[in-house]
């Protein structure tokens, strides 16, 4: 489990995603996603996909904003939550890669994204079992 999160703070979380999905770059996939984290210090950082024409160098919402909270964040960044918003309205939790990156920056994160059955809420723990860790 993790530190609920009040609705308050999910709900401006995915405002802030749903902002961010607007300045998604998308034109190969058509798919335009928005990720905004919320970090231990009450700061709110949104990210958008950015794809390129070599398929491959495409990043994701999620690791978008998590790169930006490192670089605005004085000390060490720790995520409380992070939440997924796509244009499209369709089920889209976060990629294994971006799972991966998610659990670089706390044990204890909510991840808010749309699923089956609307918006749903998770925690990295419970989606990246097993995460990879140096020492
Ligand atoms: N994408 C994200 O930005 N976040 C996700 O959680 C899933 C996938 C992007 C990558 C690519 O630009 C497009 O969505 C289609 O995969």
């Amino acid at each position: 489990m993790h530190t609920a999160i009040t609705p308050a703070e999910r709900d401006q979380l995915l405002d802030a995603a749903k902002q961010a999905l607007q300045r998604a770059y998308a034109p190969y996939s058509n798919f335009h996603v928005g990720a905004a984290v919320l970090t231990d210090q009450g700061q709110i950082y949104t990210g958008c996909n950015v794809e390129n024409a070599s398929y491959g160098l495409t990043i994701c919402a999620e690791r978008a904003a998590i790169f930006t909270a490192v670089q605005k964040t004085h000390g060490k960044l720790v995520l409380r939550a992070v939440a997924v918003a796509n244009r499209a309205q369709v089920p889209c939790s976060p990629c294994g890669a971006c799972r991966q990156v998610i659990a670089e920056f706390g044990e204890d994160v909510a991840v808010i994204f749309q699923g089956k059955n609307g918006i749903e809420e998770s925690s990295i723990a419970n989606l990246l079992p097993e995460t990879f860790r140096l020492s």
